[in-house]
């Protein structure tokens, strides 16, 4: 036991679930925001809590929003965590153009508000503070270069730039008050947890439902972007790593190769023996008034100070992402037959 607390803002999400994942295996004691809906969207959790019932008692859940400032600050200053990891956001950049101004207030005020609480505790105790920052930060940079920490933003949606004020509000806070306080700049990071309406999920769910003969057909947006996707659960260890340096800075999260999304189509739909051009349609609703056309991370100030690399390739992130939704569809297709 490390004897440690983190507080995660988005522990209901894709990240929050690997993230609390690490953090138990690691001895901490892991307390997350959740926002109360009609639905209980804590199946994530749940299945962290089956799947770890020893840590199960570990985690403690509190109802709050990063739009509620004092609700915030109060759980913040009362818990004491030792870590604050701010991964709430609404984290659909298509989204984001239709609720711009919810997009800002979740995405660029939250961090705000979670920092003022960091401040307030850290005149108390040492408390570090982690931003997930985001590669569509870069947007709309020219060329196909790799971009890494020292490449100038360019947001492209509310989404970027909501996300683009955040980090720097991490930087200011770190350099006005000296508090330890860090961006994550990650690219793309999926997982059979992903959210079914990001573009990869919706792939690989496509075609194990079409495979199990559950679907006909498979409407996307532009075919024509690329983007340097890595696995979630290797992206959160560096997540942790910065949060374990004696001093704090911004660091790249890549896995610096870039695919298109006809070759994730050519590899979900290979998988099952499909040829995707049998199936997908496009649907001008998935496209974006500004689109960002291609991301390519260098993470070698990560390699080189975190010593962090990934260690699933683009082919097996793919490949477990179909494997689990073909698991899925298997039992959605015995639902049905029952
Ligand atoms: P996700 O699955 O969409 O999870 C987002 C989380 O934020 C959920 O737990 C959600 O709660 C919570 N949330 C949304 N609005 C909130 C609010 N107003 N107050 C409190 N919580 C709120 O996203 P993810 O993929 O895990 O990403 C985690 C973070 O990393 C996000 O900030 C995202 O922008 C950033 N990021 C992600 C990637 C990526 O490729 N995955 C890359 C770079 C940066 P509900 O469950 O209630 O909706
Ligand atoms: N979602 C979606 N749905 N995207 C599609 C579709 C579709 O039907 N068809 C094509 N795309 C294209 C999008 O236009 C985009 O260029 C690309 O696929 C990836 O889209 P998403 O999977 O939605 O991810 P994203 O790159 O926009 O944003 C994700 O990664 C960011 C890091 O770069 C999110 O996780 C963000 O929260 C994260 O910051």
């Amino acid at each position: 036991m490390t004897g440690k607390r983190a507080f995660i803002t988005g522990i209901t999400g894709q990240d929050g679930y690997y993230l609390t994942r690490l953090l138990l295996e690691q001895g901490y004691d892991v307390h997350g925001l959740v926002r109360r809906t009609s639905s209980m969207p804590r199946r994530r959790i749940d299945q962290l809590r089956e799947e770890m019932p020893d840590y199960a008692e570990r985690i403690t859940l509190y109802y709050g929003d990063v739009t509620d400032a004092s609700g915030v600050i109060r759980i913040v200053m009362e818990q004491e965590p030792d870590e604050v990891y701010n991964l709430a956001a609404q984290s659909h950049v298509r989204v984001s153009f239709d609720n711009p101004a919810y997009t800002q207030a979740v995405n660029a005020d939250g961090c705000l508000h979670l920092l003022e609480a960091v401040r307030l505790l850290n005149q108390r105790k040492p408390v570090k503070f982690y931003q997930a920052s985001t590669s569509e930060m870069y947007g709309g940079i020219p060329g196909t270069a790799p971009q890494s920490e020292t490449t100038p933003f360019h947001p492209r949606s509310p989404y970027a730039s909501a996300k683009v004020a955040a980090f720097h509000h991490t930087v200011n806070y770190r350099e006005a008050y000296g508090i330890f306080a860090c961006n994550g700049i990650l690219f793309n990071h999926e997982s059979p947890l992903r959210g079914e309406n990001f573009v990869t999920r919706k792939i690989t769910l496509a075609a194990a439902r079409i495979r199990a003969g559950l679907q006909s057909q498979l409407a996307l947006g532009n075919l024509d972007v690329m983007r340097d996707w890595g696995y979630a659960g290797d992206y959160v260890e560096a997540m942790w790593l910065m949060m374990q340096q004696d001093e704090s800075d911004d660091f790249v999260i890549a896995s610096g190769e870039t695919h298109s999304i006809r070759e994730l189509l050519d590899l979900a739909f290979g998988a099952v023996n499909l040829d995707w051009q049998d199936y997908v349609v496009i649907d001008k609703r998935y496209l974006r008034p500004t689109e960002v056309e291609f991301l390519r991370g260098d993470a070698s100030k990560a390699r080189r100070v975190l010593g962090w690399q990934p260690k699933t390739s683009f082919e097996e992130l793919v490949q477990m992402m179909v494997d689990s939704d073909c698991q899925l569809a298997a039992d959605e297709r015995r639902r049905e037959c029952s």
